[in-house]
C-alpha cells in the first residue's frame, strides 16, 4: 500500500531554519481583488499571521519576525494610518484570544516613541501576557525600519564614545549586533516576501547578510501552512556557504 505523505513531512528537521523574517505584503491587493475595503484586507492579514506562527512554532521555528508597518508607511492616507493603527491595536488588545494556548512570546520591535500612548499601553499588556511562554518568540515590527535600527544604533555608540565609556576601536560587528533589536534571538536564516514584490523595503537590513531569500506571488492573507512548508523546503535545498568554497 502507498501512502501519499504529507508535504509537512518532508521538511528535514535537523535544518528548519531558526529565524524566519515575513515581509506581510499584498493585504490591499487581496482585498482589491474580492472587492472590500483596504483595511479587510489588512483584518485577514492579521489573522494568517497568527496561523502561520502557531504553525512554524509547531515545526521548532524559534522566532518569525513580521514586518506589520514601516518607517515609511506613516506616509500613506490618514485614513488608511488610522486603520492600520487601529487594527493593531485591537490585535495587541485580543492578545488572549490571539495567542492564549499558544505558547508564543510576542515582542513588539521597532521605534515606538512614535506610536501612541494607547498603543504603547497595549503592546505593554500583550508582551506582559505571554512573557512566560516558552515557545516561539515573535517580533511583530512596528514603525520599524532597518536603516532606523541602525541609525539608533550609530547614536548610541557615539554617545558612549562622547562620555568616553568606549573607544572607536572597540566598534566591531558584534558590539553593533548586541545594539539591534534581534540582540537575543538567533540569526535571521530566511526571509520570505509574498505579494510579487522582489525588495527589502527597509526591513532587516543588518540582519539579512547571509539569510536566504524566499518570493512568491499569493498575497498575504492567502499565505498558507503549505505555503510556509514550501518555503522551509525550497530554503533546505540551498546551499549556505557564508563565502567558503
Ligand atoms: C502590507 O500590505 C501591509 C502593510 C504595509 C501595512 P499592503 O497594504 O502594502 O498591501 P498592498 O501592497 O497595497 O497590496
Ligand atoms: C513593506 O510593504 C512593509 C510592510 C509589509 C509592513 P510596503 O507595501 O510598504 O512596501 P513597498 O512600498 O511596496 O516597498
Ligand atoms: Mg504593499
Amino acid at each position: 500500500m502507498f501512502f501519499k505523505k504529507k508535504v509537512v513531512e518532508t521538511i528535514d528537521p535537523g535544518n528548519v531554519p531558526q529565524h524566519i523574517g515575513i515581509i506581510m505584503d499584498g493585504n490591499g491587493r487581496w482585498a482589491k481583488k474580492r472587492g472590500l475595503p483596504r483595511s479587510a484586507g489588512h483584518r485577514a492579514g492579521a489573522e494568517t499571521l497568527k496561523k502561520i506562527v502557531v504553525f512554524c512554532n509547531s515545526i521548532g521555528v524559534k522566532c518569525v519576525t513580521a514586518y506589520a508597518f514601516s518607517t515609511e508607511n506613516w506616509n500613506r492616507p490618514q485614513s488608511e494610518v488610522d486603520a492600520l493603527m487601529d487594527l493593531l491595536y485591537n490585535y495587541l488588545q485580543q492578545v488572549e484570544e490571539q495567542f492564549g494556548g499558544t505558547n508564543v512570546i510576542l515582542r513588539v520591535i521597532g521605534d515606538r516613541s512614535a506610536l501612541s500612548d494607547k498603543i504603547n499601553k497595549a503592546i505593554d499588556h500583550a508582551e506582559e501576557y505571554t512573557s512566560s511562554n516558552t515557545g516561539l518568540v515573535l517580533n511583530v515590527a512596528l514603525n520599524y525600519g532597518g536603516r532606523d535600527e541602525i541609525t539608533t544604533a550609530a547614536k548610541a555608540v557615539a554617545a558612549d564614545i562622547a562620555e568616553g565609556k568606549r573607544k572607536p576601536e572597540d566598534i566591531t560587528e558584534e558590539l553593533l549586533s548586541g545594539l539591534m533589536y534581534t540582540k537575543d534571538v538567533p540569526e535571521v536564516d530566511l526571509i520570505i516576501r509574498p505579494s510579487g514584490e522582489y525588495r527589502l523595503s527597509n526591513f532587516l537590513l543588518w540582519q539579512a547578510a547571509y539569510a536566504e531569500f524566499w518570493f512568491s506571488n499569493i498575497n498575504w492573507p492567502d499565505f498558507s501552512e503549505k505555503d510556509m512548508t514550501q518555503a522551509i523546503i525550497d530554503y533546505q535545498k540551498r546551499n549556505r556557504r557564508f563565502g567558503k568554497i
